[in-house]
């Protein structure tokens, strides 16, 4: 089958400067600065492919991490308190479908989504012609979907134009006797006319409701489209515009049979670079096996309500290279989930708190907050007003059969302030289930993340975004 390479490019509004040492990393707190000052802007249709060896389809993924007026009685603090609340409700989900729990109306069937500040977009084209749309990309979930006309009063408004049905001659509605209108993976349909409806509610309480549709779905101008994939048609959401996104819709990549992935092959090998700073450019292929060195662990599958998540065995932590001593089975095997819709690191807590003891120690210059001081889960918070640049211990994940995450050192501290005042915080958190680990995007990034499903692991390779 043919590959397909997307690039990822990102829009962050703040230079960056970075020295690595041999230990610690210094870096400027400007450039962990990403979710107050600057507007974001979003390009105009698909990316023309660069040279990339051995790969067909290309596409430029942007992070997207510039907020727009959302909320405006809140501060930018605030706001990014909420937002990573949005977090914890995906992870809450995920956790209570490890548990076993069935998809019902108080159990989310999806996973949420990625917060608005740092949301890593695609544009792909829908129908034909293709009208350029620009979606979340998003691992832990399997339906793609867009907004689409009328969409009277119930869509959140986005940057660009609805997609338009009567615009593309490739678009069909699924009739409801179609084997096509049943998704799987948690995923409702329903028959309100004689066409087949879906309801896809997402972990942070996100939903999107609308018509399922057969549509040719263009992932890269250079290549040929995918003709008859399955995809939502959105009538309604909620909870969308509360987070303040402007994105048109979803790319689901999750290993579910209404994924993309499963829809257009099914794909072998996918992998990305989530890119750190400004003007960066990573990439998303699919298709096709990046060329570099890379550290592999085996792929795991989980429990049916989980299966459509990319899970490993997370075997280690380690700050400036000295292994964590972390208790024996605080991790379990093939609980350890590769997402890229939750932005921080969770892990149990027997993990996490030898974790952020020794990340503390190498911090002491920096003025600790009390825990808590700056949301109830965060305990880990420095007052860094008035810093220019930050010295960071390295904090390394390691998986199984030699598997390994040097984490970015733009990866380590999620930094948030507002009116002159600055507080950076561990981007790890404890969670309370036993045994599961999400590996967020904040530590993907730099890294090429390769998902060889046909060969049942995932590599991981330095420096993937240069
Ligand atoms: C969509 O994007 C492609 C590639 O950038 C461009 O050639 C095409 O004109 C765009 N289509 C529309 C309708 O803007
Ligand atoms: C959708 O396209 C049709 C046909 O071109 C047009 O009549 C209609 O006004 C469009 N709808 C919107 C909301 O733009
Ligand atoms: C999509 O529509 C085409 C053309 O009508 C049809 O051949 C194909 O089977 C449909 N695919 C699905 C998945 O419904
Ligand atoms: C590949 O990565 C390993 C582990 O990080 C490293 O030891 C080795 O030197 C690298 N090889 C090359 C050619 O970069």
């Amino acid at each position: 089958m043919a590959s397909w390479v997307i690039h990822l490019a990102l829009l962050l509004c703040i230079p960056s400067q970075q020295v690595l040492g041999a230990e610690h990393h210094t870096i400027s707190v400007q450039s962990l600065l990403s979710g107050s000052i600057c507007s974001s802007s979003s390009p105009a249709g698909p990316a023309t492919p660069t040279s990339r060896p051995g790969a067909g389809r290309t596409l430029h993924i942007i992070r997207r991490a510039c907020q727009e007026k959302t909320g405006e009685h809140m501060t930018a603090s605030d706001h990014y308190t909420a937002l990573l609340r949005r977090d914890q409700y995906r992870v809450q989900s995920i956790h209570r479908r490890l548990a076993g729990a069935k998809s019902t109306s108080t159990i989310p069937a999806h996973l949420g989504l990625p917060f608005h500040t740092d949301e890593y977009v695609v544009t792909v084209g829908v129908g034909t012609p293709p009208q350029n749309l620009t979606v979340l990309f998003d691992t832990g979930s399997d339906l793609t979907w867009v907004q689409c006309t009328p969409c009277s009063d119930a869509c959140y408004p986005q940057e660009e134009p609805l997609f338009n049905r009567s615009n593309s001659k490739t678009y069909r509605d699924i009739p409801c006797d179609s084997p096509s209108c049943d998704i799987g993976g948690g995923q409702e349909t329903s028959c309100g006319s004689s066409t087949c409806a879906y309801n896809v509610q997402y972990g942070d309480q996100s939903q999107t409701w609308g018509d399922l549709a057969n549509e040719t779905v263009t992932l890269s101008p250079a290549s040929p489209p995918a003709a008859n994939v399955v995809f939502g048609c959105s009538q309604r959401t909620s909870g969308f515009k509360e987070i303040g996104t402007k994105v048109a819709g979803l790319l689901g990549l999750g290993r579910g049979d209404s994924s993309i992935l499963s829809q257009t092959g099914p794909v072998s090998v996918f992998s990305y670079c989530l890119p750190p700073r400004v003007s960066s450019t990573g990439y998303l292929t699919i298709g096709a096996a990046p060329q570099g060195n890379f550290t592999y662990t085996p792929l795991r599958t989980m429990n049916p309500q989980l299966s459509s998540m990319y899970a490993v065995d997370l075997v280690g932590v380690s700050v400036n290279g000295a292994a964590i001593p972390i208790p024996a089975g605080a991790f379990a095997p093939g609980a350890t989930i590769i997402d890229s819709g939750t932005v921080l690191t969770h892990m149990p807590a027997e993990a996490y708190g030898p974790l952020r003891d020794e990340f503390r120690r190498h911090m002491g210059r920096y003025k600790m907050l009390p825990p808590g001081a700056v949301v109830d889960f965060l305990d880990t918070c420095y007052d860094v007003t008035g810093q220019d640049v930050l010295t960071v211990p390295r904090v390394g994940l390691e998986f199984g059969s030699g598997g390994a995450i040097d984490v970015d050192a733009s990866g380590i501290l999620v930094v948030a302030g507002a009116k002159g005042e600055a507080v950076a915080c561990l981007a790890f958190v404890p969670i309370q289930s036993a045994g599961l680990v999400i590996v967020g995007n904040m530590q993907q990034r730099a890294y090429n993340v390769v998902f060889d499903v046909a060969g049942g692991r995932v590599g991981f390779g330095a420096n993937g975004c240069n």
